[in-house]
């Protein structure tokens, strides 16, 4: 969306690429926050407006900024952090704490001090282990907080990269669906005088684009809560659903509206209140991937062209595997343009690599595009989700900058780290005795 061609070259949210690329540099992040937006608008009309008590929390792994944190704020949106480092962007950008609230698997005191000081909302407690050492330091701080369990639901989608199934039995996430762990941790929450145990939270992986994989889990969670309420009196107000919808990356993937996974999710969520005579707790998701991923496209400046004759022909662009990841990681597939030639009809299959000392440094593998030219700007699409969010200073290259456009204009919302930014905390010191 918000993309077009105008005199051959390609326009992002009306901006013109080969312009942000002279003005900002290269590579260089572009988000289209028009997309941004009008993903909100569709989970407002999809989820928000259409069903009462629902909230959506932006998974904000997926690309956080002050700016974003902003953004989200103005959409009504909540935020869903993993780490003291989101936990801290979210507050520096004065976003609400009681909005905030705090996945993962392993949290830091310094975390938990860290979340139960600023007021986050709610914390989505994920193992035994974590239920302990949050009473812990709520007794230690003399406060209370707002939790959800989050269950392993034990069901896996076929659909994605198994590193991104983040639900089947042996997880590393969630509490197991063992009977007994379940419950004396399901007692203990009820019990605990520090802990305001809300519900149940799940998440069953990501870019997934059939429904039944988010149908089974909520089932399961609808089971735990009946049973939950039958043996403790204790109605659950509260039940998030995680993310995990699938978004175009290529032209053969199809997404889906919000409606398609919810939908089916709320009619059974609805249902299972009645059938229990409880009001039907509040509903909350978590999309990250879907509202910022096709959002962001990413540009480079082609460098060396190299054909191997009858093999392949190497298209070296200025970044890679730092600032997009994802192909090499789970062999993700992606569309690349020539920017600067959109018209171009007669093709070439060429392969788009980045710069970096690694021979799986493939960004695209034999794209079609027009017949790349030493200097010209190439576009790949769909970066915007878990690509500046996972980016390294791998063979200390520096992370490009990001700008966000709007109908024209432009706005640089996290500028290209310098040499002098990325070797700052380096000294050189004697040693010292420990
Ligand atoms: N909620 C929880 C608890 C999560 O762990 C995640 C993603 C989300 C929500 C958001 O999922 P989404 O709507 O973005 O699919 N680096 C991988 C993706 C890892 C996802 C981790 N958790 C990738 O680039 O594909």
């Amino acid at each position: 969306m918000f993309k077009e061609i105008k005199e051959n070259v390609l326009y992002i949210d009306g901006c013109n690429s080969v312009k942000l690329v002279e003005k900002y540099g290269s590579p260089l992040y572009v988000y289209s926050e028009s997309d941004i937006l009008a993903r909100c608008k569709a989970l407002k009309n999809d989820f928000l407006l259409r069903y009462k008590n629902t909230r959506v929390a932006y998974a904000s792994k997926a690309f956080l900024n002050t700016y974003m944190c902003k953004l989200m704020e103005k959409e009504g949106m909540c935020i869903d952090v993993v780490s003291g480092g989101e936990l801290y962007t979210a507050i520096k950008a004065s976003f609400p704490a009681e909005h905030i609230e705090f996945n993962g698997n392993n949290k830091s005191r310094e975390e938990i001090e860290m979340a139960l000081n600023y007021g986050i909302g709610r914390f989505i407690v994920d193992s035994e282990v974590e239920i302990d050492f949050l009473e812990e330091i709520c007794s230690d701080l003399d406060k209370k907080a707002n939790v959800l369990y989050r269950i392993n639901p034990g069901v896996k989608s076929e659909d994605t990269h198994d590193y991104n199934s983040t639900a089947t039995k042996d997880a590393k996430f969630g509490i197991p669906l063992d009977q007994k762990i379940l419950y004396s941790a399901i007692e203990k929450g009820i019990k605990s005088p520090h802990i305001n145990l809300l519900g149940l939270h799940f998440h069953v992986g990501s870019q997934i684009f059939e429904n039944q994989t988010h149908i089974n889990a909520v089932k399961v969670a609808l089971d735990i809560t009946e049973k939950t309420y039958k043996t403790y009196n204790h109605a659950f107000t509260e039940l998030n659903l995680g993310g995990g919808f699938g978004i175009k990356y290529v032209d053969s993937d199809l997404r889906k509206p919000y409606s398609y996974y919810l939908d089916p999710m709320m009619e059974l969520i609805e249902k299972s209140a009645e059938m229990l005579g409880i009001d039907r707790p509040a509903v909350v998701i978590e999309p990250g991937r879907s509202i910022v991923g096709e959002a962001g496209s990413t540009l480079y400046k082609v460098g060396v062209i190299k054909e191997i004759p009858g093999i392949r022909k190497y298209v070296a662009i200025d970044g890679g595997m730092t600032d997009n990841i994802r192909p090499a990681l789970y062999q993700a597939e992606y569309k690349a343009v020539i920017a600067n030639r959109m018209d171009e009809e007669i093709k070439d299959v060429a392969t788009i690599c980045g710069k970096c000392c690694e021979s799986g440094d493939i960004l695209v593998k034999d794209a079609l595009i027009a017949k790349p030219k030493k200097d010209d700007i190439c576009a790949v699409y769909s970066t915007g989700a878990y690509g500046y969010s996972m980016a390294s200073n791998y063979n200390k290259n520096v992370i490009p900058a990001v700008v966000f456009v709007k109908e024209g204009k432009a706005s640089l919302v996290i500028k290209r780290q310098s040499y002098e930014q990325m070797i700052q905390n380096e000294q050189i010191k004697g040693f010292e005795e420990v």
